[in-house]
């Protein structure tokens, strides 16, 4: 599916259309087995798509708990939540935020691992 998304810059420029950017908030819980070393290569696998892709956001795990923000082109990251949902790492995913901004609270990062009060201060002040 994500293999689908290749292709929507390349799209977007020859239509001269830019995509509108969304922010995407969700919490879920991971499954017992997701250890330390499956989140940090995780965490590096996303941050390299999502930098590819025009994604930012940040990811917060805490215990078993998962906190994510996603900002981006609103095709690609809703196509990047669809798949995270299907994610048999983690379950009762449930979407906190879904709406339009204007600028990325993010810029730089592709995927970076926060503390969750410090996205839960950013989701509620931003
Ligand atoms: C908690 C959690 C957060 C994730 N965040 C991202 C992300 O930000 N970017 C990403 O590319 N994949 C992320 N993934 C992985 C995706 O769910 C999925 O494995 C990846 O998009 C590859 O999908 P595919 O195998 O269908 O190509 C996350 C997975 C979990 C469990």
């Amino acid at each position: 599916m994500i293999r689908n998304l290749r292709s929507l810059p390349n799209w977007c420029a020859a239509k001269g259309t830019t995509l509108p950017d969304i922010r995407l908030t969700y919490v879920s819980t991971l499954r017992p087995v997701v250890a330390e070393t499956d989140i940090r290569d995780l965490v590096a696998k996303a941050a390299e798509f999502n930098s590819a892709h025009g994604i930012t956001g940040v990811l917060a795990v805490d215990g078993n708990r998962v906190c994510q923000i996603l900002e981006g082109p609103e095709t690609v990251v809703s196509a990047l939540f669809k798949s995270i949902q299907h994610d048999q790492r983690h379950h009762t995913v449930v979407m906190l935020e879904r709406r339009g901004i204007e600028k990325s609270g993010f810029e730089s990062w592709g995927m970076v691992r926060q503390k969750m009060i410090d996205i839960v201060q950013h989701a509620l002040t931003s």
